[in-house]
């Protein structure tokens, strides 16, 4: 792959965005690249991602304004469809995936931290929705994601207003969970990431799958998903170790021993 790279660190998948050259913009070719290096990741050997920018400047500048400039609206649909296909896939990713903002988070870049499940950034990160200034509205996801995260009334300022925010305004709004020096954010995405990887990895994947069903479904279906994804976890390795190294007074073993078991 040319603009898309995987690194393999423990139980920890890394995947960076590389085409520092255009601050990491998304142009068809890495969309594609992101999709299939969500797809090669080995979902037996792997319990959390972390999604990051090449560089120290820009986690991802957006869509590709260059490539967008001259396309029809029958184009500009199949793009949005492009990006948000992928975006949801990072959505709906069996484990949980971490966005490390290294930098510039705007249009498309917002939009790609905000299909993570969770979004920690460096001091220097940039985030806004600024497609209604080049003639747009947001395409990948940007108009949902954004007012679920922080609330419709603020989602609609930021997005009518086209205004960038720093990463202290994106913590205090929600945006965001935490912001680091920038040599300090991959330390501790990995250190995040190997919090959640230590834990039972079944469980983890079926709280995903809860809190992600669940917002979509009113409260009476989403307490059965819950039950439903409950249960699946009994009779399971994890169950059974976690719960039997808590009876026998064992919390050293915790449930770092146990592998992961396909259902
Ligand atoms: N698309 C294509 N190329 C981009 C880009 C983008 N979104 N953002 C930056 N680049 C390119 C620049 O064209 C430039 O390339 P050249 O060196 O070949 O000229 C290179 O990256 C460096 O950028 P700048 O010289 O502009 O760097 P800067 O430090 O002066 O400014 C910036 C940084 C403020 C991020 C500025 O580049 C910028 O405003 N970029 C566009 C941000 C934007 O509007 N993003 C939203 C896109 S629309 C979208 O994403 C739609 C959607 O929802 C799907």
């Amino acid at each position: 792959m040319e603009f898309v790279t995987y690194e393999q660190d423990g139980f920890v998948g890394i995947i960076t965005i590389n085409r520092p050259k255009a601050l990491n913009a998304l142009n068809s070719q890495v969309l594609e690249e992101l999709d299939a290096a969500f797809s090669a990741v080995d979902l037996d050997k792997t319990r959390a991602v972390i999604l990051t920018g090449a560089g120290e400047k820009s986690f991802v500048a957006g869509a590709d304004i260059g490539e967008m400039s001259t396309l029809t609206k029958a184009e500009g649909e199949a793009f949005g469809k492009k990006g948000n296909d992928i975006f949801r896939k990072i959505e709906t990713f069996p484990i949980p995936v971490i966005a490390a903002v290294n930098g510039f988070a705007l249009g498309g870049g917002c939009e790609i931290s905000m299909s993570c499940d969770i979004r920690i950034c460096s001091e220097n990160a940039v985030f806004g929705q600024p497609e209604v200034g080049l003639g747009i509205t947001p395409g990948f996801g940007g108009t949902q994601r954004l007012a679920r995260i922080v609330g419709v009334g603020m989602a609609k300022q930021l997005i009518y207003s086209a205004r960038n925010i720093k990463a202290e305004e994106a913590k205090r709004i929600g945006l965001v969970n935490e912001v680091y020096p920038l040599e300090e954010l991959l330390p501790a995405a990995k250190k995040l990431a190997g919090i959640i990887a230590a834990n039972a990895p079944i469980a983890v994947r079926n709280c995903k799958k809860a809190i992600n069903e669940g917002l979509d479904a009113d409260m009476d279906d989403a307490i059965v998903i819950e039950e439903k994804l409950f249960g699946d976890c009994f009779e399971t390795e994890d169950q059974k170790a976690g719960m039997g190294n808590f009876l026998e007074k064992d919390k050293e073993k915790k449930l770092k021993v146990v592998p992961f078991q396909n259902k």
